[in-house]
């Protein structure tokens, strides 16, 4: 017999619109893997400039992705360690640099196709959640349940210069709205696993909804489908038991 594969929730939408936080969340409170995908596409970005590889050359991106010396390192409550080739580069690669030109990786046709099966080397069990632009519509169709969020550009730019501020980083919110809107342009328009919505995704509008919020939304479609009996039960390690 053949054994079924572990469940997989999927997060996806475009920058700032909470998923990482959220699907972190999730992955937690469910004790299933994390997989940001996001943070594959930002170490290829960042390794292509440790090894000066221009971020058009398809070929030999392709070569770096295949044989990117990777490791997430999980953390208790906490996003996981990114080592880079034996470097922890976990807040290297959260850049708005590096963030733009991970973006302009991703759209290599090349490239997506490198870091699939890494991607789905993720689908172990437990479960696993996994948050990005093409969880739901090319790596995982099959995810037992698909969740989209979305946002404002104003919105999503505004969390992320309160997050920055936080930190100590100066940066203008005007520029910050253009470049989100750029990635935005680039992510939605590419031709392989643009940024939209699997048709069988769940559509959450979290303009006027706090991480809590959005969590607690996900954490009712995952009560409500009879593809999770196990995660059914588990009601009271949510707090949400009625
Ligand atoms: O989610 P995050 O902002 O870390 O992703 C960085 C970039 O990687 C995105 O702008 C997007 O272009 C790309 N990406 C992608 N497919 C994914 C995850 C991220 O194309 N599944």
């Amino acid at each position: 017999m053949i054994p079924k594969a572990a469940p997989v929730i999927t997060v996806d939408g475009a920058s700032g619109t909470g998923k990482g936080t959220v699907s972190q969340l999730v992955a937690t409170q469910l004790g299933w893997k994390l997989l940001d995908s996001g943070a594959l596409y930002r170490v290829l970005a960042l390794a292509a400039q440790k090894h000066s590889v221009a971020l058009d050359h398809e070929k030999a991106l392709d070569v770096l992705a295949e044989y990117l010396d990777v490791q997430f390192i999980a953390q208790l409550n906490d996003f996981p360690l990114v080592i880079l080739e034996g470097e922890e580069v976990t807040g290297t690669i959260r850049t708005e640099i590096i963030g733009n030109a991970a973006s302009i990786v991703a759209a290599l046709p090349a490239v997506r196709a490198a870091l699939l099966s890494r991607q789905r080397a993720f689908r172990e069990y437990p479960g696993l959640v996994a948050d990005g632009r093409d969880m739901g519509t090319v790596v995982f169709p099959d995810a037992e349940l698909k969740i989209f969020l979305f946002a404002s550009p104003e919105e999503r730019a505004l969390r992320r210069y309160n997050q920055l501020k936080e930190r100590g980083v100066s940066v203008n919110l005007g520029d910050l709205i253009k470049e989100l809107q750029e990635r935005d342009k680039r992510d939605q328009e590419r031709i392989v696993a643009p940024l939209k919505p699997a048709n069988d995704a769940i559509c959450i509008d979290t303009n006027r909804l706090s991480v809590e919020d959005v969590v607690e939304r996900i954490v009712r479609e995952i009560q409500g489908k009879k593809a999770f009996p196990a995660i059914s039960e588990l009601n009271l390690e949510f707090g949400m038991a009625e």
